[in-house]
């Protein structure tokens, strides 16, 4: 039987994918969550959801994003706490973007333990930067549904507009070419140090996430069926 025809169980666990910007999380972290039917919780679409609603947070957090830093533990953290509180959540969800710093993981670690799930396993996006500009810089995101495209790779059928439900495409300010490379930084420096943490207690697998978008899914696939002991 495909990988992708298998019956799937619940999920039970938080899967986190932890990668450098523009690595591909967004893409796959919502398939992956489909596919189990639990939610996807994106902290930076969770942020720019703050910004778009002109909420005190979001005036806070505006300008740090458009440097294309990380914002404070203490806010994300809070909206994080917030979020898996709610009943959806129960049967497991799929991180993008959370954690990404290492106070971040230890805090989520005593959040599951509180909340009686099994402990995280991370898909590790691993990818050269050569390849991350293009991917950021050509990537365009419905404005209404959040379905992502790739003005060089995976266009909409017409310019601009979400073939799925008609959409406006934005480009967002932080895949200015100028703030790509602080992002970068950001990563290497604030967020990359989770590989060995999360490699250290053996919950972490690499993906080579230079691969097409299929190719990706399908190691993905293989791998958490592996961590969920399926044939
Ligand atoms: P966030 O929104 O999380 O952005 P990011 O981590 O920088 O990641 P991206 O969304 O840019 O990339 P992605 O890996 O999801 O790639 P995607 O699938 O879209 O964070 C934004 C900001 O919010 C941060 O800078 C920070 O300020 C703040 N923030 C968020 N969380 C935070 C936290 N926990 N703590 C502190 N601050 C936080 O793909 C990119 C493009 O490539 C698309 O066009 C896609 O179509 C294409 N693509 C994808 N896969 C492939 C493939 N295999 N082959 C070819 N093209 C592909």
């Amino acid at each position: 039987m495909a990988p992708q025809e298998r019956p799937i169980g619940k999920l039970e666990r938080a899967i986190i994918f932890l990668g450098p910007p523009g690595s591909g999380k967004g893409t796959q972290a919502k398939e992956l969550a489909k596919k189990f039917g639990v939610p996807h919780l994106s902290t930076g679409d969770m942020l720019r959801e703050q910004i778009a609603a002109g909420t005190p947070l979001g005036l806070k957090v505006k300008p740090i994003m458009e440097r294309g830093e990380l914002v404070p533990d203490s806010l994300v953290l809070r909206i994080i706490a917030e979020r898996i509180e709610r009943v959806d959540c129960f049967h497991g969800f799929v991180f993008d973007g959370f954690p990404r710093t290492v106070t971040q993981a230890r805090y989520l670690g005593e959040l599951l333990k509180q909340h009686g799930l099994k402990q995280p396993f991370v898909i590790h996006m691993v990818i050269g930067t050569a390849i991350l500009m293009r991917r950021l810089t050509g990537r365009r995101v419905c404005s209404k549904c959040g379905e992502i495209y790739n003005i060089y790779n995976r266009p909409p059928k017409l310019p601009g507009i979400c073939d799925i439900d008609g959409g406006e495409l934005i480009h967002r300010p932080d895949d200015r070419e100028e703030v790509v490379a602080p992002r970068l930084h950001a990563y290497e420096k604030q967020t990359a140090p989770l590989v060995s943490y999360y490699r250290r207690l053996g919950a972490l697998e690499d993906i080579d996430a230079s691969k097409s978008i299929e190719e990706v899914q399908q190691q993905i696939w293989q791998c958490v069926m592996r961590i969920l002991g399926a044939p």
